[in-house]
């Protein structure tokens, strides 16, 4: 595996020790600064201009200031830094002292280099370690934040102020609403407002698993739990302990399953498949379905009790049909991102563009206008999107579905067979050309157009098409 070679810094006064330190370093982990004194030390950690380091090896006893100081000055820089105190015999209580304050570990004069090869390897685990997580919770919160939830309309800001106030609360919140209305990123805005906004965020899709590894997966299990179960599995809900626990789909859940989870929001107790030991876990649940409960509930495919224990605080996410103030908010935040994205200049929409938009009835809701938007950016060559870019069909606004039949959104077949077309019609049906519109090699496209069984009259003469 290749990784990033790590940063270090090592401190100590005794020239022979300090050069073979960085020297060790160096051939087996990555560039070593040095530093002869304490204050030195810590003037090059406060220096802004350089990466923080990833490992410390500083000596206790120091000129200038002590090892004690130098540790502050990296922690204060940047707290996923490791540092290792090396300490002589018969100071093991400012060792103590040291661990006490964040060192991450120490080491007892004299060592050999092995050792301490040791314990830097597992210094700088922990810090790459320490620092994708934070990276990956920095993404999530940008993900979720609020800010990125666009749209000024009554019925979305209505369901928005429901989010913020119950955010803080631990109690069970169920989202609804048609496929691609916003639904999980409500859910990670109600986790992202929490208290527990630290703790983990976890996501299971309850449709897209068969019913046994559902329960596997959801309640974890031990090993020899059936054939095959050759490990421990921890499970989701052990997972999100401290955080919370996002049951997507959870209308398609099986009946046996649905049994399992009322126990556990009932007791909050668990065991994992195959054990005995009972599991306790400080989960906050926020389950989502674009599936109508009420129906499934009387037509008896969903629990009645699990219903009403998963409906404590109900979100109900508007389509966005019902309000089309947001499409055009919406169209220009997506043509914004998309462009930057795509590493382009911004484009503006055309009011005739904007106008086909607002007709549309967004069967397929805000992931729908996503993806429409997005297409019309690669379409797009003039300086607007104009109207001719917008791919919908002028169909006016279908009644509102019943959440179950027809919410599925677009399927990815469906909107590739459309960018084809828009693409062959673009270039006037020359593959070559309607290739390097979509940025795919002239055998690829080539390849979507038999597949599709797409045909045009100009290409009637050859077996393969011209282009
Ligand atoms: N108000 C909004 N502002 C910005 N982006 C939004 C908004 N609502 C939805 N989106 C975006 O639309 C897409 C679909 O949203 P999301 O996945 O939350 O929908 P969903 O209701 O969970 O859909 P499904 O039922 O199909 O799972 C995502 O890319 C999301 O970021
Ligand atoms: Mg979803």
């Amino acid at each position: 595996m290749i990784t990033r070679p790590g940063r270090f810094l090592v401190v100590e006064d005794n020239d022979t020790l300090r050069r073979g330190i960085a020297r060790a370093l160096a051939d087996g982990f990555g560039a070593a600064d040095e530093e002869a004194a304490g204050d030195t030390a810590v003037v090059r950690l406060r220096d802004g201009a350089n990466a923080p380091y990833d490992v410390i090896v500083t000596d206790l006893r120091l000129p200038g200031a002590g090892g004690l100081e130098v540790l502050e000055a990296a922690r204060a820089r940047d707290e996923r830094s490791a540092v290792i105190l090396m300490t002589a015999y018969g100071t093991i209580e400012s060792a103590v002292e040291a661990m006490r304050r964040g060192a991450f570990d120490f080491l007892q004069k004299p060592f050999d280099l092995e050792q301490l090869e040791v314990r830097v390897a597992k210094a700088l685990d922990h810090v790459r370690l320490l620092r994708e997580v934070t990276h990956l919770r920095a993404e999530r919160v940008a993900r979720y934040a609020p800010a990125n939830i666009v749209g000024t309309s009554p019925a979305l800001q209505n369901a928005l102020g429901l989010v913020r106030k119950v955010a803080s609360s631990r109690a069970t919140a169920l989202v609804t609403g048609e496929t691609g209305t916003g639904k999980e990123l409500v859910a990670g805005m109600i986790h992202g407002l929490s208290a527990r906004a630290d703790g983990p965020f976890i996501k299971v899709n309850c449709a897209a698993l068969p019913e046994t590894l559902l329960e596997s997966e959801l309640f974890g299990h031990e090993r020899g739990a059936f054939t095959g179960a050759d490990r421990i599995r921890i499970g989701r809900f052990e997972q999100a302990h401290g955080g919370t626990l996002f049951l997507d789909e959870v209308g398609d859940m099986a009946p046996s399953t649905q049994a399992k989870l009322l126990r556990v929001l009932q007791d909050r107790e668990f065991t994992r498949l195959g054990g005995s030991r009972l599991l306790r876990v400080d989960v906050r649940i926020v389950a989502a379905t674009n599936r109508d409960l009420e129906r499934e509930m009387h037509a008896g495919r969903f629990r009645e009790d699990l219903f009403y224990r998963l409906n404590v605080i109900r979100i109900a996410m508007p389509a966005l049909r019902e309000r089309q103030d947001d499409v055009e908010a919406l169209a220009v935040h997506f043509a914004q991102h998309f462009a930057r994205e795509m590493g382009r200049a911004e484009r503006r929409l055309s009011p005739a563009a904007i106008a086909r938009l607002r007709a549309h009835g967004w069967p397929g809701n805000v992931r729908e206008l996503r993806n429409v938007i997005e297409r019309a950016l690669l379409l797009a060559d003039g300086e607007r999107i104009e109207a001719s870019d917008v791919d919908v069909a002028d169909a006016p606004a279908p009644e509102a579905r019943d959440g179950e039949s027809g919410s599925r959104g677009l399927s990815m077949r469906e909107v590739e067979r459309s960018l084809v077309l828009s693409a062959l019609a673009r270039a006037g049906f020359v593959q070559k050309d309607a290739a390097a519109l979509l940025g795919v090699s002239r055998r690829k496209l080539n390849y979507m157009v038999q597949r599709m069984g797409i045909t045009h009259p100009s290409w009637r003469r050859n077996r393969t098409p011209v282009g």
